[in-house]
Parts: C-alpha cells; sequence; structure tokens
C-alpha cells in the first residue's frame, strides 16, 4: 500500500488550558481539492499553521508523500512542496509587489526547478500576471487593496511551484465579481498546465472558505471542524444535510 500524499494523524494543540486542534486525522490524495470549513474559532488557521510548521503540535504527526514532516522548520516544508496563503497577509510592505514574489522564486524549490536567478523576475511577473495584478508591479506592497494582497499572496505561493497548496480564506474581502475571478484562477491552477515560465502540476489543495456556495462550486470533499475536532468528512452534498454541521453553523448564529 502506498502512502497517501498528505497524512494527519491525531493531530492536538493547547494553547494554555484551550485546545484549538483535537485529535484531528484525515488524509488525502495527489489529485484532491479539499474544503475545509467551521464557526469562527474552529481551528482551521491552527490547523494550516501546524501543518506548515509555524507551530508545533503537542501530539499527532504530518506526513507528507511518505515522510513524517512534523515540527519541521517552515522553508524546509515549502522545499518539500507545500504552500500556503494566510487569512492574515503579511506582506514586506515595503518592497515593490514583484520584489515579494521574487523572494519565492528565490527558494531552492523553484531554483531548483529549471530558472536560474536572471529569470527571476520573468518568472514572478509571471506569477503575478496568474494572480491578476502584474500591472502594479513595481508599486510598493503597502499600497495594496485587501483583495490585491490576497492576490499578493496567492502569487508569492504559486511561485514556489508548490505539490500542495492551501488557501486560507482566498475569497476574503473580495467582491462578488473579484470571488468569481478568484474561483477560476484556482481551478486553473489546479488543472496544471504552463503559466508563462511557471510550471504547474496542478497543486492537491486545501481551501478553508466561508463562502460556503462559492466553496461547494470548486470542491469535491469538505471536511468540517467544530472546537478543533473533525465533524464531517464527505461530499458539500451530504455535508450541508449533516445535522451536526447544521447545529455547529445554527449555533453560530443562523450561518
Ligand atoms: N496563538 C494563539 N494563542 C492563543 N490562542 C490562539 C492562538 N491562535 C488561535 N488561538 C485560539 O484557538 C482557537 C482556534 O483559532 P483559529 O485556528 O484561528 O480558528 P479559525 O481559523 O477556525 O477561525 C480560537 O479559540 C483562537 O482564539
Ligand atoms: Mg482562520
Amino acid at each position: 500500500m502506498t502512502a497517501p500524499f498528505l497524512d494527519i494523524n491525531g493531530l492536538t494543540k493547547d494553547f494554555g488550558g484551550l485546545r484549538a486542534i483535537n485529535h484531528v486525522t484525515f488524509a488525502m490524495g495527489r489529485q484532491e481539492m479539499v474544503g475545509l470549513i467551521g464557526p469562527n474559532g474552529a481551528g482551521k488557521t491552527t490547523l494550516v499553521r501546524l501543518i506548515c510548521g509555524i507551530l508545533k503540535p503537542d501530539k499527532g504527526k504530518v506526513s507528507f508523500k511518505g515522510r513524517n514532516i512534523t515540527g519541521l522548520k517552515t522553508w524546509d516544508v515549502v522545499n518539500r512542496g507545500i504552500a500556503a496563503t494566510f487569512q492574515n497577509m503579511r506582506p514586506f510592505r515595503r518592497l515593490p509587489i514583484i520584489a515579494n514574489v521574487m523572494v519565492s522564486c528565490l527558494s531552492p524549490r523553484a531554483m531548483k526547478r529549471g530558472e536560474w536567478v536572471k529569470r527571476v523576475e520573468a518568472k514572478a511577473m509571471d506569477a503575478l500576471e496568474f494572480a491578476g495584478i502584474s500591472d502594479m508591479a513595481l508599486e510598493k506592497a503597502s499600497t495594496l487593496s485587501q483583495g490585491d494582497l490576497k492576490r499578493l499572496e496567492v502569487a508569492r505561493a504559486v511561485a514556489t511551484e508548490p505539490e500542495l497548496l492551501i488557501l486560507d480564506e482566498p475569497f476574503g474581502g473580495l467582491s462578488p465579481a473579484e470571488t468569481d475571478l478568484m474561483a477560476k484562477s484556482i481551478q486553473r491552477l489546479h488543472k496544471g498546465g504552463r503559466f508563462g515560465r511557471l510550471h504547474s502540476e496542478g497543486p492537491a489543495m486545501i481551501i478553508i472558505e466561508h463562502k460556503l456556495q462559492q466553496l461547494m462550486k470548486i470542491v469535491d470533499r469538505i471536511i468540517v471542524l467544530n472546537f478543533g475536532t473533525v465533524i464531517a468528512d464527505g461530499t458539500p452534498e451530504e455535508v450541508v444535510k449533516n445535522p451536526e454541521v447544521i447545529e455547529a453553523y445554527l449555533g453560530e448564529g443562523g450561518a
């Protein structure tokens, strides 16, 4: 039996007396696009931070392509092929937008995959074009709107040419039209192909999102967290009919 692409087993994280992640266990395959949902404070962002090595779990294990990556440093996780965007965007504000993405292109992983420094700028530009903000490439990152910052996050992640891409609320702060565009970009990326000098193998994806309508259109599986615990894991149709899921959302105020 071959090891699952991503295998999360018994992952647990406490903040003081608060159990933010409680024995979370699931596996996903190389071709999957998985939605991760749950009420505010359910532990979604904490789970991403545990996978990426920003936080260390108290218990449990994360394996990626058959290797134990639990507790590795973030740079090491990125070089193994996992990239993430975050709900709270933290670009290098005083650097131009394109320089923010060039940093990702200089990761050993991205450099090993063909291109050398003189082509880094062109490659960064392809990532910005993919994310839809190439026209602003030379402006300071501090000038960006929330929606455009989100795009910059996506460009920075995509520039590392990941095999697993984790997006924390990619539609957050976007207008309905911008949300549609972002959803299309995500689907295009998942399918894979060449985007200028960028080669996308079509990364597996975990997408955290509050806008369930839009999320359900692009994923075929949804995992639901509540109080740090997985309460449902199935197709979007199964999950929205699940009484425990309905209860968790109604408890939050009828979402
Ligand atoms: N660094 C931290 N220190 C203490 N508590 C935290 C920290 N990060 C998150 N939490 C708490 O952990 C729980 C899960 O938070 P989070 O993962 O951000 O939820 P979500 O992304 O699902 O809204 C919340 O109760 C939150 O207040
Ligand atoms: Mg969050």
